[in-house]
């Protein structure tokens, strides 16, 4: 479909701004602008493709910061195969910086760029990506506009060290949280370990949000073979940044556009994909944004259906033991892809940005270290991926079946009646603020068959949805040896925990979803076969809440702080669905 030739018949869409003989007013002020920092009038009219390069990468943003560099190779790339690059600044977004949540940035980086897309004399781009919500943002606004675009990561941190363990990002913080309660760390200690996981440019080592989309990104055929898993500092990463270059220009000649990539085989491969990885949770939410953008039908279920059984294959942390560069040097996405292609998992003709097939190019692409990326029959746990639960409590909630520990097991599904069912009583927090204020508090009386619920940390509830539905147990509980409670909520959750979560609960309790209606005390149901989760709560009584709720003027949440906190609210939909801004969708 795609050859090689450039269809040199097509006028570029920068043509329009900057050579536009119909328009000969406009195409002077036009250029006399861009002329200023020294592009000739040559080139600007000389039919080169006008390549932008979408910049994340700026001091706030430390993940995506190494983008500078690689931006100038990239630059290279770019007037190597005769086109003019043009880079610009992308809305920030970093994960841990930015407060409340980066939740809340993804959208608006998204209407951001597909602005600057539009309204700019740009036929192509170069996606910058890296920290978890610039991957989603970039394609999503990509996809909007349709003009050739492809994706480069900036990689992966190295590897962290502490005394001889590697240190992930994230994960060791829950392990300095333990040492410094033990005693065995001060505060100095506990910024000094934690820093250890974070030795270089580029973003966390670790299985999170940032490895999980920006392999994703691979997988969906928008980036290079291989170029996810380059560790930042790697010479390879400058490298494929430079090849990355030199290919956009080709898509353009191409006119290889998202909608040529980002087809539904595409997202099903993504999805086989994320549960062999062990990739975030939060891959759901983007994926399904990303494909509603690009207009694909892509629902929840697809994820339980396509991606449950796949087994994990890939041994990084917090899941498993190794980080980014071991990861690397184990094969990356391709090695993991090959693994599935042997299964007949992947759709092999998908075609990706290099012009070729996803099939074609991880044929061959062999594991290189079976520690760090398991083959297929020797995998790390079986049905990696997750299973999506439903009733009067939600319309869907996902949750990974793999986290169910053995402990789980015999605590709460050793009912020989029913042993995929376990009951327990609702404990219920309004936000995390209400969380760290009573989790400790003696009245609530909460015992090892309690169920954690975490609501109004939905899209709308605490805008852009927070990473807080694992809750810990509470001391006392930790002290008798329980160290996990079953959690539900209707916000996200940040990597994985030990304890079995049900989360991204839509619709959330902000807009009155079953989780607003829900009381301390009352008796929860989860079954596995049916793969439901209910309140054992019956109709009149939900009917008399109900009218109760709304007499109050429905669930009540915390006002907004800024403009786009009520913008945002008054526009975004649920996470089964992306949670992306309902009135974009139409635009593609
Ligand atoms: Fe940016 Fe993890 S915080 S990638
Ligand atoms: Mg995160």
């Amino acid at each position: 479909m795609h050859g090689n030739a450039p269809k040199s018949d097509r006028p570029l869409r920068s043509r329009a701004w900057f050579d536009n003989p119909d328009n000969i007013d406009m195409t002077a002020l036009y250029l006399e602008r861009y002329l200023n920092f020294g592009l000739s009038q040559e080139e600007l009219q000389s039919g080169r493709p006008i390549i932008g390069i979408a910049q994340t990468g700026s001091d706030l943003s430390p993940c995506n910061r190494h983008h500078l560099e690689l931006a100038k190779r990239t630059r290279e790339g770019i007037r190597e195969a005769g086109g003019i690059a043009i880079e610009f600044p992308v809305h920030p977004i970093q994960e841990t910086g930015k407060r409340p949540t980066a939740g809340l940035d993804r959208n608006l980086a998204y209407l951001g760029l597909v602005e600057v897309l539009y309204g700019y004399p740009l036929d192509g781009v170069v996606l910058t990506i890296g920290c978890d919500k610039t991957t989603p943002a970039l394609l999503m606004a990509a996809a909007t506009v349709n003009i050739p675009a492809i994706a480069l990561s900036v990689g992966p941190m190295l590897n962290g060290w502490y005394k001889g363990a590697r240190t992930g990002s994230g994960t060791i913080v829950w392990k300095a949280r333990e040492l410094l309660a033990a005693g065995e760390i001060d505060h100095a200690g506990f910024v000094k370990l934690v820093a250890s996981s974070a030795p270089s440019t580029g973003y966390c080592n670790t299985m999170g949000t940032a490895t999980t989309m920006n392999s994703l990104a691979e997988a969906l055929g928008m980036q290079l073979p291989g170029s996810a898993a380059i560790p930042a500092p790697y010479r390879d990463r400058q490298e494929i940044a430079y090849r990355t270059g030199l290919r956009i220009v080709e898509m353009v000649r191409e006119d290889l556009k998202p909608s040529d990539i980002l087809t539904r085989d595409a997202f099903l491969n993504a999805i086989r994909v994320n549960s062999a990885i062990g990739g975030s949770t939060n891959a759901p939410i983007h994926l399904n944004a990303l494909a509603r953008h690009v207009g694909v039908e892509l629902s929840i279920d697809d994820w339980q259906t396509y991606g449950e059984h796949v087994p994990l294959l890939v041994n990084l942390q917090p899941a498993g033991e190794y980080l980014g560069e071991d990861y690397y040097h184990a094969g990356g996405v391709p090695a993991v892809v090959n693994q599935l292609m042997g299964q007949g998992l992947i759709a092999e003709d998908a075609l990706t940005a290099n012009g070729r097939t996803l099939g074609a190019n991880c044929a061959g692409a062999s594991i290189q270290d079976e520690a760090v990326i398991r083959p297929y029959d020797q995998p790390l746990k079986e049905n990696a991926g997750f299973r999506v639960l439903r009733g009067n409590l939600f319309s869907s909630a996902i949750m990974k079946m793999s986290v169910i520990s053995p402990e789980f097991r015999v605590r709460y599904l050793s009912n020989p009646d029913d042993p995929e069912a376990f009951e327990g009583r609702a404990i219920v927090f309004d936000g995390p603020e209400d969380y760290h204020a009573r989790i400790d508090d003696p009245a609530l009386a909460i015992d090892d068959m309690c169920v954690l619920f975490m609501r109004g940390a939905g899209p709308v509830g605490y805008p852009g949805a927070a990473e807080v539905v694992n809750m810990r147990a509470p001391d006392y509980l930790i002290k008798a040896g329980v160290h996990a409670l079953p959690c539900i909520g209707d916000g996200r959750q940040s990597g994985t925990s030990g304890s079995p979560s049900i989360l991204n609960a839509s619709p959330e309790a902000a807009v009155g979803g079953g989780l607003a209606l829900l009381r301390t005390g009352d008796r929860i149901r989860i079954d596995l076969r049916r793969n439901s989760a209910n309140m054992l709560v019956a109709e009149e009584e939900l009917a008399r809440r109900r009218a109760e709720l709304e007499a109050a003027g429905g669930y009540a949440y915390p006002a907004s702080q800024t403009p786009w906190q009520e913008i945002q609210r008054g526009l975004v939909g649920q996470l089964e669905s992306g949670a992306v801004l309902e009135g974009a969708v139409r635009y593609q």
